[in-house]
């Protein structure tokens, strides 16, 4: 039965994902895995515990890596993970320092030490994901010979800027969600002191943002490549969200427009571009590489990836361990456009149906429940993890394929094995 499911759902999502990967360029594959894994990893040991299946798809993942280990050279110049956490973190500073040195905020000191507690709350905090693939992106691209200090410390400016970008989203995003709780602190605009202001201060964020890329990058061939993406990214973002809030405001129990194809355009639009596109592109760019095919593959791969990170994402948020996610799922209640609630349509008989209509949306526990029960009822908890699974085995071909003896030992899959896996190993 469940099988049968599956085979259907594989077809579904091929007509709508036909991304061709064999052609991918080695190194790009290379950050692909890369961002599957270490985004993915961080999910999974967050539900751990409810599902100790997700352990063995992580663990089947990390077989070619190992594979790479084996490899004599790996001994020399191991940085771990948490050291290029902290060379990141520590370039904090200089993104402060710089955008307080801005001649608009010295001669308004009030100003000055208003964003400095701007920048401290809303951009010091948080995983980094986004930043720290900006560095990983680079660093992987880039000729060894040509990765100087001043070449990382560039990265690491970089990735703040992505940070920046995500954090304004982020203020916004909670003040039209409603949110209570950010990173586990009240979300900015929740301060007696900030109020609506918040939306002010997401400007601000925003326009140091661009400050910062004038300051360090304006001298560069790529700079108006780098605006354009920066650009482009937040606006294939707003279409996103603009998709995703009419999805959730939509004539009351018409559920008509939650297909599979609405849903992946919000999910790419909304997050993939900026979460996972725009690190890789960057990290392009900050190589000098400028080449429009390696660039439109860059994107395919890793729109695939934020695809499948969103799926994984309304997975979680209703079927998560909330003590272990730490927060608590709302889609259901806020009758959000998720995969689930797309799956559960296209499965359901009419009484599930009219069941769905009548609870989806509802801030009330029991309907919620009831939600909850149509979707253990119509196997989708199966279905997903066949999906997962389905992803990894392909991706995982897909880079054991290319591991010829020669590109073992390259420096791309050197690099990748000792800025990720290093530690586990
Ligand atoms: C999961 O369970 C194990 C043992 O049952 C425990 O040691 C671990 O802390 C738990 N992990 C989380 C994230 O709660
Ligand atoms: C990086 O490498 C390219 C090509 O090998 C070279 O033209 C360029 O000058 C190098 N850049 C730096 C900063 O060393
Ligand atoms: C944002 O700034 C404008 C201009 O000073 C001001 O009129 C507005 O009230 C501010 N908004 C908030 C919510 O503080
Ligand atoms: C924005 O989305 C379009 C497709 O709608 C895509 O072609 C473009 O590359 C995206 N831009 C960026 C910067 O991600
Ligand atoms: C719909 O499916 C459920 C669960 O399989 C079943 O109990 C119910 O009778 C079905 N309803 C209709 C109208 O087919």
């Amino acid at each position: 039965m469940c099988l049968v499911n599956v085979i259907l759902l594989l077809v579904n999502l091929n007509q709508i994902q036909p991304v061709k990967v064999e052609k991918v360029p080695l190194h790009l594959q290379h950050i692909a895995y890369f961002l599957v894994n270490k985004m993915y990893s961080f999910v999974s040991f967050r539900i751990i515990n409810k599902t100790t299946r997700f352990y063995h798809t992580k663990s089947s993942l990390l077989r070619p890596v190992q594979f790479i280990s084996n490899n004599k050279m790996l001994t020399n110049t191991a940085i771990s993970q948490n050291e290029e956490k902290e060379i990141f973190m520590n370039t904090l500073p200089i993104i402060t320092e710089t955008i307080l040195k801005n001649p608009k905020f010295t001669e308004l000191p009030g100003v000055g030490s208003w964003m400095k507690k701007v920048l401290e709350y809303n951009v010091g905090s948080g995983k980094k994901s986004r930043g720290l693939a900006t560095v990983y992106s680079y660093k992987m691209i880039e000729k060894p010979d040509n990765i100087t200090e001043e070449s990382l410390r560039l990265a690491c400016i970089m990735g703040w800027c992505v940070e920046m970008l995500h954090s304004y989203l982020l203020v916004l995003d909670d003040i039209m969600d409603h949110a209570i709780t950010r990173r586990g602190v009240p979300c900015w605009y929740r301060l007696p002191e900030v109020g609506l202001g918040a939306i002010n201060d997401s400007v601000l964020m925003h326009m140091s943002m661009f400050y910062i890329l004038k300051t360090y990058f304006s001298q560069k061939s790529c700079y108006a490549n780098i605006l354009d993406t920066f650009h482009n990214s937040l606006l294939n973002t707003s279409i996103g969200q603009h998709l995703d809030y009419t999805m959730a405001h939509h004539v009351e129990n018409n559920y008509n427009y939650f297909t599979m194809e609405q849903y992946m355009a919000i999910v790419q639009h909304k997050t993939a571009y900026y979460t996972f596109s725009l690190p890789v592109c960057l990290g392009l760019y900050l190589a000098n590489k400028m080449d429009i095919e390696m660039h439109k593959k860059a994107k395919e791969i890793t729109i695939e990836i934020g695809n499948f990170f969103q799926i994984q994402d309304d997975f979680i948020d209703c079927f998560g361990d909330e003590s272990v996610t730490g927060k608590i799922g709302t889609d259901i209640q806020e009758g959000k456009c998720t995969w689930l609630a797309v799956m559960a349509l296209q499965r359901c008989n009419a009484s599930q149906r009219s069941e769905f209509e009548q609870c989806y949306g509802s801030k009330d526990p029991d309907n919620v429940q009831r939600i909850k029960r149509l979707y253990e009822t119509l196997e989708l908890p199966c279905l997903y993890k066949e999906y997962e699974q389905k992803l990894y085995e392909s991706l995982e071909q897909r880079v054991k394929s290319e591991h010829s003896g020669e590109l073992i030992s390259s420096t791309i899959g050197l690099r990748l094995f000792e800025t990720i896996y290093k530690r586990k190993g």
